[in-house]
């Protein structure tokens, strides 16, 4: 039986719920500069695949699109909680284009710069926290690429100074939510929609006051 989860808002092809706050206060000193497009660590995954972990770039749109059509229908509805056939050339373009201030995001492509997996956070602060999303080419899970994903967003977050890292994850997303249990992750119910369970770990440094916008 499938649980009930209500959609996420869809105005923003982003799909984050701290992208329809109000527009944060940003020390555009500290992040102005946009990511490097070198890759930031080579691998080798245990099918043999030699992978590079690097931002995202705007170049990265097209190959976006067509890492998109490789996840299988339920990774999508487990990513983005409702069904989409396909990444819109206009949603891939603002997956692609970021700004670094409030977003961080990677790729990790293979030797023919196929994307096989995609992972970012989007920095409220607001409340001095970021919302995590991930997913990983169906072809290339369980072989620890999303561990290192999320691994390397939560040093980023923390890095940032931010209070929390944070995600909605779907109830019956039980990979999920066990491997961000052993990651350390705490959980938290979700008031009015039963079907997501919130994942949070704390990063240390105390909440600020929320300030008004
Ligand atoms: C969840 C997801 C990102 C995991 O990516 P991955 O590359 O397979 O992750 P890893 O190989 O690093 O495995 C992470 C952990 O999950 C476990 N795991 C991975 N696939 C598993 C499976 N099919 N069954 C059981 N456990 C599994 C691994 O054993 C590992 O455990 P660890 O804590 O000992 O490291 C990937 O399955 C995915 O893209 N799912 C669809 C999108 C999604 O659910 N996103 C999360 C909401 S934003």
């Amino acid at each position: 039986m499938r649980t009930s989860v209500r959609p996420r808002r869809t105005t923003s092809s982003t799909n984050y719920r701290s992208a329809t706050r109000p527009p944060p206060r940003r020390d555009r000193a500290v992040v102005d500069a946009p990511p490097a497009a070198e890759p930031i660590e080579s691998f080798r995954i245990a099918d043999g695949h030699t992978l590079s972990l690097r931002p995202i770039q705007p170049e990265d749109a097209d190959a976006l699109r067509r890492a998109f059509s490789r996840l299988t229908p339920e990774q999508v509805r487990l990513r983005l909680f409702h069904r989409v056939n396909e990444l819109s050339r206009e949603a891939a373009e603002q997956l692609t284009t970021i700004d670094p201030a409030t977003t961080i995001a990677y790729v990790v492509v293979d030797a023919d710069g196929e994307i096989r997996a995609e992972a970012r956070i989007h920095i409220d602060p607001v409340t001095d926290s970021a919302e995590f999303a991930v997913a990983v080419d169906p072809s290339f899970t369980n072989q620890g690429i999303g561990r290192r994903l999320m691994e390397r967003l939560v040093e980023d977050t923390r890095r940032r100074g931010l209070y929390e890292l944070w995600g909605d994850v779907m109830a019956e997303n039980h990979t999920m939510l066990d491997f961000m249990k052993r990651l350390g992750a705490e959980r938290r119910a979700i008031p009015d929609e039963p079907g997501l369970t919130r994942v949070h770990f704390r990063l240390g440094k105390t909440r600020s006051t929320p300030r008004t916008a």
